[in-house]
């Protein structure tokens, strides 16, 4: 019952609960499970979410089932965790579409509440965007029924019903969506899913002792996100994944609620970023490391060529508040399968300039301390309403959004903008060019405390209503959210 009530009532309601956390006596109502339970250190394969069955027998359409469902897990010996999933206990299937297929799914709701499925990173008509606005109540369907319209990307699904994308999300509900095409198709780079283009969904979770998920537990959860001290790849922790000694791609995806990852290798391995939220970058990047909030995707090639057999590297999750993770072994088990020659130039890449933006929009994100009635998470002063609309936007029109992370000193939270319907481009970071694997197409920006961010993006084909928000879960369920419409003029 609490937790309905930290879910819908939001900060303001729980003005006094605040007060007491902002003395740091709000007591043991959380008992974290850490210490006493253990996980399999290392002896679990890596699971590859499967690849969603495609019913339609056509080549220029598809037609998926996805089933929302209860289920459990067993994270710790001896302990049962209840779950949610997508045709499974955990997590959901990956789905693989081509540019230019008509897609069609039937979602079936099969939980007692609501939910929604949000196609997280696509561009379609508003009707199937899977928001707040499309609730599939419980024991019922959603036929989404549009046309894929954009280049090869890692994108994802997860629900988003209003005051529970959070809890659903934690308790499992999210999966893979990948789009390919014809660039993809012809780029030399790994592409056999499961065997050298492996998934990797990042998240973490936090337990009570009893082994269910310690999901919102006081008001600092709310306020700064649930940061989990157990990490999970592709629902396991501390999974094993054999490879080739050859190149390998990783999709990663950071699917947490609230955390901010820092990924690299334990020897320090270099690889190449090959793209963003959206879609391919121009050419691949050599990095060591890289930062992904919640809500972001990036693909890199890892090369084991030079890797003897038998070679064991790790990947190391550091959580940017929280604790650092061995998260996968990585173990070079095989003889190179492949001979590929790894593109230098990826695509071509029209960046938008600035001057074709004929409105700027500014966002101030603010997170007021707690305690203080009628605070909490805003943007532009407001909490999410799904009566208003509060930004309009016309068909066709190309913009600017200025998204300002305003914090105190009390409250530094980063934040982690998504926008729907659209790919943007990171204009500038505190005026400054963004780093070059910043420079792709994004769905989701990281904005850092005191940070001011500027994005461009056309909006194009689609009228009707989409949401922005912060992709920290716990901040969108508090009300971090808007509403804006495409209009035709
Ligand atoms: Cu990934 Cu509005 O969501
Ligand atoms: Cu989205
Ligand atoms: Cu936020």
């Amino acid at each position: 019952m609490k937790r309905r009530t930290f879910m819908t009532g939001g900060i303001a309601a729980l003005g006094l609960a605040g007060a007491a956390w902002a003395t740091g006596s709000f007591g043991p109502i959380f008992t974290d499970g850490a210490a006493p339970l253990s996980a399999n250190s290392f002896s679990t394969a890596l699971p590859i979410p499967p690849l969603l069955e495609d019913l339609d027998s056509a080549a220029d359409s598809v037609r998926f089932v996805l089933q929302v469902q209860q289920g459990s897990r067993s994270f710790f010996p001896g302990k049962t965790t209840r779950t949610l999933g997508y045709n499974g206990n955990f997590l959901g299937p990956t789905i693989r579409v081509r540019n230019g297929q008509r897609f069609r799914a039937e979602i079936k709701n099969g939980l007692s509440q609501t939910t929604t499925l949000h196609w997280h990173g696509l561009h379609l008509p508003a009707k199937w965007d899977g928001g707040p606005l499309q609730p599939i109540p419980a024991d019922s369907s959603w036929n989404p029924d549009f046309t894929i319209k954009q280049q090869a990307a890692t994108l994802w699904y997860h629900p988003h019903a209003m005051g529970l994308t959070g809890d659903q999300v934690y308790r499992g509900l999210a999966g893979l969506f990948i789009i390919e095409d014809e660039l993809s198709d012809r780029l030399d780079i790994p592409k056999d899913y499961g065997k050298d283009d492996i998934p990797l969904i990042i998240q973490d979770r936090r337990f009570l002792k009893s082994g269910q998920f310690a999901y919102v537990q006081n008001m600092h959860d709310q306020m700064n996100g649930v940061i989990g001290n157990h990490l999970l790849i592709n629902g396991v922790m501390q999974p094993v994944l054999g490879v080739h000694a050859g190149p390998v791609r990783l999709r990663l995806l950071n699917g947490s609620n609230s955390s901010i990852y820092k990924i690299a290798f334990a020897n320090q391995q270099s690889f190449r970023m090959i793209a963003s939220d959206g879609g391919f970058l121009e050419r691949p990047l050599a990095m060591n490391r890289i930062v992904l909030s919640a809500g972001e995707r990036a693909e890199v090639l890892v090369d084991f060529s030079a890797a003897p057999i038998g070679q064991q590297v790790s990947l190391l999750v550091d959580q940017v508040r929280g604790s650092r993770f061995e998260a996968l072994r990585i173990q070079v088990d095989r003889p190179a399968e492949t001979a590929i020659k790894l593109p230098t130039r990826l695509r071509s890449f029209d960046r938008i300039p600035a001057t074709e933006a004929t409105v700027k929009r500014s966002f101030v994100l603010e997170s007021i301390g707690m305690g203080i009635v009628g605070g909490g998470l805003s943007i532009n002063g407001k909490k999410m309403d799904l009566n208003r609309i509060d930004e309009r936007v016309k068909l066709g029109a190309t913009e600017i959004w200025e998204i300002i992370n305003r914090s105190t000193i009390m409250m530094r939270t980063s934040h982690s903008m998504h926008l729907h319907d659209v790919q943007f481009q990171i204009l500038d970071r505190d005026g400054k060019a963004p780093p070059a694997h910043e420079q792709g197409r994004k769905d989701t920006v990281l904005i850092a405390p005191g940070e001011t961010v500027r994005i461009i993006t056309r909006f194009h084909d689609d009228p009707g209503v989409y949401m922005y928000h912060c992709h920290l879960l716990e901040h969108e369920d508090d009300g971090m959210m808007g509403q804006f419409e495409v209009v035709e003029s």
